[in-house]
């Protein structure tokens, strides 16, 4: 299927856009549910977007239906400035009233990654009631995405085994030498390609070789880079600034 590409001048209005497709679909959902669900993308990009959420849709998000997970965490403290939910949290959590029980971290207290994303994934299995609802993986309404320059995104990297992980919804993977943080947990594929909705929000002139490769749809691409493996069945929506998409 090919995605949706929205392409808005500069972080701030692309961060804009984001922000009132995020909220449409949250009022779509808890109409329909009853509930909100949305997987958080980590990295610096989505910093401007939480912040809009927490300030311009401060009073129009249905906070208080609405559960907040991660795509993944680096495997630090939830205080360190490598972490994924500090960011969120700084950004937009502790701006908000969001009932405590409804805010999902990744268990990075836990001994191990491995026990982080076991536990992580019980958690999903129990939320999403897989074992009675019929279904096999969780079905987010929303899950969010940044895209590395090396075509990563949440933390499935390149040429990673787990890209082909047909069981495990959430995974211990280990970034390259590059990263700061090597010790990381994700989702995996499986999981993001069954979400409702799935937003990449990708933003600078760094990424607009890869991204355009992946939007141009290559075959290659498809098996060079994870976030062209993102293809869920239903919407996919890549927001990207003038620079990301090549327009500078
Ligand atoms: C992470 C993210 C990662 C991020 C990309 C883009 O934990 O780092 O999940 O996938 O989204 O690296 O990061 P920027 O948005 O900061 O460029």
């Amino acid at each position: 299927m090919k995605p949706e590409i929205r392409i808005c001048p500069e972080i701030d209005s692309l961060s804009r856009a984001a922000a009132k497709a995020v909220f449409e679909i949250a009022t779509a959902a808890v109409l329909q549910s009853g509930r909100f669900t949305l997987a958080l993308a980590g990295g610096n990009t989505p910093r401007h977007l939480y912040g809009m959420l927490a300030s311009e849709y401060r009073d129009k998000m249905p906070w208080h239906s609405t559960h907040l997970f991660w795509s993944d965490e680096r495997n630090v403290s939830k205080t360190s400035p490598e972490s994924n939910f500090k960011m969120a949290h700084d950004s937009m959590i502790s701006k908000l009233s969001i009932p405590p029980q409804n805010i999902h971290p990744i268990p990075t207290e836990l001994e191990s990654p491995e026990s982080a994303a076991q536990t992580y994934e019980e958690h999903l299995r129990d939320f999403f009631q897989l074992e009675n609802g019929g279904l096999k993986y969780p079905k987010f309404d929303l899950v969010l995405l940044g895209l590395g320059e090396d075509g990563h995104t949440a933390s499935l990297f390149p040429g990673d085994p787990i890209l082909n992980e047909k069981e495990k919804q959430v995974a211990a993977v280990n970034a390259s030498s590059k990263y700061k943080t090597q010790e990381r947990i994700t989702l995996t594929l499986r999981v993001i390609n069954s979400a409702e909705n799935v937003f990449f929000i990708v933003s600078g002139g760094k990424k607009k070789e890869v991204a355009k490769t992946i939007l141009d749809g290559s075959e290659d691409s498809r098996e060079k880079y994870p976030a062209a493996m993102v293809q869920p069945k239903d919407a996919l929506v890549w927001f990207l600034d003038a620079e990301a998409a090549g327009e500078h």
